[in-house]
């Protein structure tokens, strides 16, 4: 009975074992840069490589188990970051009389406001702040920023 019972619990440790290798995995995998995070417009790629690498450096320092308020500190340096970067898109968007602005706009505000949430509750753990920067990178780039180089592409504007 207790050989079934050490046989079942290595199974699982095992099995624990492999998806957290694969996790790790698939996080650094994730964390490089990559040609599907290239939407094709150089200035808004440009900007989206520093807003990744500095995700990384957040997902480092959180890994190093570096001290909270220098996490905080790097949390507030990618939001400081974003607010620049968001502003940037803003302006190419005008520039370009981009007719989803407004929702587009929007949607930056409201990142903005969680991400400020967080900052302000101050009791974020260094997991759920990467997840919700890592989100935020991968979707918002992905869907949002991929929809305005399209329309930038397409020459509707001219
Ligand atoms: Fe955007």
């Amino acid at each position: 009975m207790g050989g079934m019972d050490a046989k079942k619990s290595g199974w699982f440790v095992n099995r624990a074992i492999r998806f957290f290798l694969g996790a790790i995995y698939q996080a650094g995998q994730m964390l490089k840069w990559d040609s599907k995070y290239e939407l094709g417009n150089d200035r808004i790629d440009a900007e989206h490589r520093i807003f990744l690498s500095l995700i990384v450096d957040f997902h480092d320092a959180a890994e190093q188990d570096t001290p909270k308020d220098k996490l905080l500190r790097i949390f507030k340096e990618i939001c400081k970051y974003a607010e620049f970067h968001f502003l940037s898109e803003e302006n190419i968007m005008i520039d370009h009389r981009y007719p989803e602005q407004e929702h587009h706009i929007n949607s930056h505000a409201k990142l903005l406001a969680e991400a400020n949430n967080k900052l302000q509750s101050g009791s974020i753990s260094a997991d759920d702040a990467f997840n919700f920067l890592f989100n935020w990178f991968a979707f918002h780039t992905s869907s949002e920023d991929k929809k305005l180089v399209g329309y930038i592409e397409s020459g509707t504007d001219k």
